[in-house]
């Protein structure tokens, strides 16, 4: 009988818990598409340096810190950023796509804790502050797309 209330119990636990991650990610991450106006040779290398800026400091506190360049290809930038404000280590990937003038860039973080379901806007943040960081908002062009349903407390953020 226990065992039986305990199964009902873990049931409904999990289809509200379905039902609740309709409206985000399943899993804390994070998917956000950018355009710069410019080429995606200077996008990269103006990240890739803000990573590398930010890769020196074991401790910070805005968690503009603790990033590591993990891989640098000419399409793609790999890095890892440890949130120091909760902890989340999340691995953080840009892919980049020449336009004619301009470069789009598909962003997407997601946290290597398997159980991550909240994650303090940081899956964003780790992205958002590269870009920022290295003023790519501020060129014209500059755009960006993401929403609560593929980006984790997306709509909270404040980097
Ligand atoms: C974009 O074009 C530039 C200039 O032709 C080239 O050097 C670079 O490798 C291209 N990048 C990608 C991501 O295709």
């Amino acid at each position: 009988m226990l065992h039986l209330l305990f199964a009902v119990t873990l049931l409904f636990v999990e289809t509200s818990g379905l039902f609740l991650t309709n409206d985000r990610p399943h899993h804390a991450s994070c998917k956000v598409e950018w355009d710069f106006g410019i080429q995606c040779d200077e996008v990269r290398a103006r990240l890739r340096s803000q990573i590398m800026q930010w890769s020196t400091q074991h401790s910070c506190h805005d968690d503009r810190c603790k990033y590591e360049l993990l891989l640098e290809d000419v399409d793609t930038l790999r890095a890892k950023h440890t949130a120091t404000s909760f902890h989340y280590v999340n691995d953080i990937e840009f892919i980049f796509i020449n336009g004619t003038n301009d470069c789009k860039v598909h962003g997407f973080s997601r946290a290597e804790d398997p159980l991550a379901y909240f994650d303090g806007s940081t899956n964003y943040c780790g992205m958002h502050m590269l870009i920022t960081g290295s003023s790519l908002d501020k060129d014209t062009g500059y755009n960006e797309v993401s929403s609560d349903k593929i980006c984790t407390q997306y709509s909270e953020a404040t980097c």
